[in-house]
C-alpha cells in the first residue's frame, strides 16, 4: 500500500493532487498545510479520506515525522508569487527555499521513495526564444523566480549527491477551480473570474498584450501522477505547460464571451519582476513522462467559471 505526502495540499493546485490521487486509488494520503494561502474547504469532500497536518515546512521537526517512509511526497507549499516575494522577500526566502530545503532534507532522512517539486517557468525569465526549453539558461528577474529556480538545483543535488529520487516540473500559470482570487497576489485568472461576477473592471498591468502558457489544474495534476511513477527520470526538470500562448487581453475577452457579460478593462503600470512572454516546449515532458494535457483554453475557462459562479451561490 503507498503512502503520499502532499506539502501545500489544502491550497490550489496541492488539493488538486490530492484528489487526483484518491480518483486514481490511493489508500493513504497526507497533507501538510500551514494554511497561510490555502483553505481546508479545498478539501471539503474529500477530508474523510485523509490525514490532514497543520504544520509549517519551515519546521523540520513538525514536518519530518509525517513524510517518514512516504513512497511520493509532491512538494507544493510555497508562497507562489512574484509581486508578494518583492513586497515581502523574507518570508518568500524562508519557506520557498528554506522550507524547500527541510522537505529535502526529511525526505532523505525518511527514506522517501521520491520527492516531485513544483518548479516555475518564472525560472526563465524573458528569454529571446519562445517556446521555452529545458535547456535554455535561466534568467529569473524576481525573488520568487530565483527561488523556485533554487528548489530545482537542490533537488537535482538530493538525487545526484543523496540518491533521493526527484522530479522537478515548470508550472506555466495554472488556473482552475479553487485557485483563491481574494489577495492582490492572486492569479490573473482568479482575478479576471472574480471580476466578471462582481461586473466591476479588473486591473491588467501593462498594456495586455504579454501573454501566457495557462495551463488547466486537472492537467498539471495528472503530470504530477505521471512524474510519480515514470521510470529512469530523477534529477530530471520538465515543462508542465500546455504548449500555447495567450495574451491577457485575448484572455479577458473570452472570460467576457463566456459569461455574457462585457467590461471594459482598466490598464495599470507594468508590474516589476513579470515576465513578458511564456510558452512552454513540452516535448520532454510527452517523451519522458507522457504528458498529455487534455483541456483546450476555452474548455478550462468554461470550467472555471462554472465553478466560480456555484462557489458564489453557495
Ligand atoms: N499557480 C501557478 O500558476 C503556479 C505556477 C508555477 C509554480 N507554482 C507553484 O505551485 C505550488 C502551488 O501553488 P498554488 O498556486 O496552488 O498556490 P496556493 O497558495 O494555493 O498553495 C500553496 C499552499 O502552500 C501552503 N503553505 C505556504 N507556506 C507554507 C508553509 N510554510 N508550510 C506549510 N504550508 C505552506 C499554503 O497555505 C497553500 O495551501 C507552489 O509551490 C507554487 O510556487 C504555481
Amino acid at each position: 500500500m503507498s503512502r503520499y505526502v502532499v506539502t501545500g495540499g489544502a491550497g490550489f493546485i496541492g488539493s488538486a493532487i490530492v484528489r487526483a490521487l484518491l480518483r486514481a486509488g490511493a489508500s493513504e494520503v497526507a497533507v501538510i498545510d500551514n494554511l497561510l494561502t490555502g483553505h481546508e474547504l479545498n478539501l471539503d469532500e474529500v477530508r474523510g479520506s485523509i490525514e490532514f497536518h497543520r504544520a509549517d515546512i519551515r519546521n523540520y521537526d513538525e514536518i519530518a515525522g509525517i513524510l517518514r517512509g512516504a513512497d511520493v511526497v509532491f512538494h507544493e507549499a510555497a508562497i507562489p508569487s512574484v509581486p508578494r516575494s518583492i513586497d515581502e522577500p523574507v518570508p518568500s526566502h524562508e519557506i520557498n527555499i528554506n522550507g524547500t530545503f527541510n522537505v529535502l532534507l526529511a525526505a532523505k532522512a525518511g527514506g522517501v521513495g521520491r520527492v516531485v517539486y513544483a518548479a516555475s517557468s518564472s525560472a526563465y525569465g524573458d528569454t529571446e526564444v519562445l517556446p521555452k526549453v529545458e535547456a535554455m539558461i535561466t534568467r529569473p528577474k524576481s525573488p520568487y523566480a530565483l527561488q523556485k529556480l533554487v528548489g530545482e538545483y537542490y533537488c537535482n543535488i538530493f538525487s545526484g549527491v543523496y540518491g533521493l529520487e526527484t522530479v522537478a516540473l515548470r508550472y506555466f500559470n495554472v488556473y482552475g477551480p479553487r485557485q483563491d482570487p481574494s489577495s492582490p497576489y492572486s492569479g490573473v485568472l482568479s482575478i479576471f473570474m472574480k471580476s466578471v461576477l462582481e461586473r466591476c473592471s479588473p486591473t491588467i498591468f501593462g498594456d495586455g498584450e504579454q501573454s501566457r502558457d495557462f495551463t488547466y489544474v486537472e492537467d498539471v495534476a495528472e503530470l504530477n501522477l505521471k512524474a510519480a511513477r515514470a521510470k529512469n527520470v530523477s534529477g530530471n526538470l520538465y515543462n508542465a505547460g500546455n504548449g500555447g500562448r495567450i495574451t491577457l487581453n485575448q484572455a479577458w475577452a473570452l472570460v467576457q464571451r463566456l459569461s455574457g457579460v462585457e467590461i471594459p478593462a482598466k490598464y495599470g503600470p507594468p508590474r516589476a519582476g513579470d515576465v513578458h512572454d511564456s510558452q512552454a516546449d513540452t516535448t520532454r515532458a510527452v517523451r519522458d513522462l507522457g504528458h498529455a494535457p487534455k483541456f483546450s483554453f476555452e474548455d478550462g475557462m468554461r470550467r472555471t467559471l462554472e465553478w466560480y459562479r456555484r462557489a458564489a451561490a453557495a
